[in-house]
């Protein structure tokens, strides 16, 4: 999570060539978007979908973050899809396939070069092996502001390609990764959102999917479908319970003979200063989405 709570609890995939689903990004309740040039849009389409950005972005909801994913910049496609991307000045560009630092730091060259605001941000999938084996140098980078990395998104689909470990519906071989992932990213200061549910006519998966990835530290989920948005935001967002325990830390830190201490005692559990700040922290995004 970066110091000021910007909320990725729902982040909709919408693929650039799908104009029914483009016109429907206003009206949604998700946190953010990412317009997809990669995998969502068919080589015969990528021009088409590319010249699309502008247009797209020109009717932009204030609202919503907007993130482009373009396509390798070992592709065919990739340069001119960073460009077109930039141009746009996007709240963040979602690189694909990156392996290592190195693939950051060219995309950031090719920002810097063109002139792009500081602003616009890099985000990264994590989805090769690769990626997985450099995951603590790459995320290392979100240290350097001039990096521009703000957050990983895990691409589960591509890891069990590449791997040839098994989907199954707990996701038990692709656990010990996702761990990884979300340790590397608060090594590195940035945010960390889930893989998609595919099975998207059934909200159960993408609820007990998005309640793991919240209780394993992920800050929200990748999405494919609106019918998602309503279960993530709801799982990513602070219980009831746990803002009225946050409340509770914070007023005995503020009891007068509670000042100068740094453990207190408190409905029989002991809570130390590293508590208030977490409450604090809690406190701070149920109020950023109005929990
Ligand atoms: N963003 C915005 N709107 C979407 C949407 C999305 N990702 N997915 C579906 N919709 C819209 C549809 O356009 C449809 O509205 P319409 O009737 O006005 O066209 C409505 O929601 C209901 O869609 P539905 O009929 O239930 O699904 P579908 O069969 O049209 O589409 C998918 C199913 C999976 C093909 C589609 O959801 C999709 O393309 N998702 C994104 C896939 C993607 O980006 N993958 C790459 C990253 S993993
Ligand atoms: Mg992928």
């Amino acid at each position: 999570m970066t110091d000021t709570y910007r909320p990725r609890r729902s982040v909709l995939y919408v693929p650039a060539s799908n104009d029914r689903a483009l016109a429907k990004i206003a009206g949604l309740a998700c946190d953010a978007v990412i317009i997809d040039l990669e995998d969502a849009v068919a080589p015969a389409d990528k021009i088409a979908a590319r010249q699309k950005l502008a247009g797209i972005f020109a009717n932009r909801p204030d609202r919503l973050e907007m993130v482009v994913r373009v396509s390798p910049l070992s592709s065919e496609w990739g340069t001119d899809d960073l460009l077109a991307a930039a141009a746009c000045e996007p709240d963040g560009i979602l690189l694909s396939k990156i392996g290592t630092p190195r693939d950051l730091l060219e995309a950031g060259d090719v920002l810097d070069d063109n002139f792009a605001p500081g602003n616009v941000k890099l985000w990264a999938m994590i989805e090769t092996p690769k990626a997985l084996l450099n995951i603590g140098t790459i995320a290392e980078l979100g240290r350097d502001p001039a990096s521009r990395l703000d957050c990983f998104v895990a691409g589960t689909n591509d890891l069990v390609k590449d791997t040839g470990v098994l989907a199954t519906p707990d996701r038990r071989y692709l656990m010990p990764w996702l761990m990884q992932i979300v340790l590397a990213a608060r090594a590195g200061g940035i945010d960390v959102v889930d893989g998609v549910a595919n099975d998207f006519r059934d909200l159960d998966v993408v609820a007990r999917e998005c309640a793991e990835a919240a209780a394993m530290g992920f800050d929200g989920k990748s999405l494919i479908h609106p019918s998602q948005i309503e279960p993530a935001n709801r799982a990513f967002s602070p219980s009831a319970a746990a803002v009225a325990e946050a409340h509770a830390v914070k007023e005995a830190f503020a009891l007068p003979e509670n000042t100068g201490k740094n453990v207190l005692a408190l409905n029989g559990r002991m809570v130390e200063r590293l508590h208030l700040a977490q409450a604090e922290k809690l406190l701070a995004k149920a109020a950023a989405i109005g929990a």
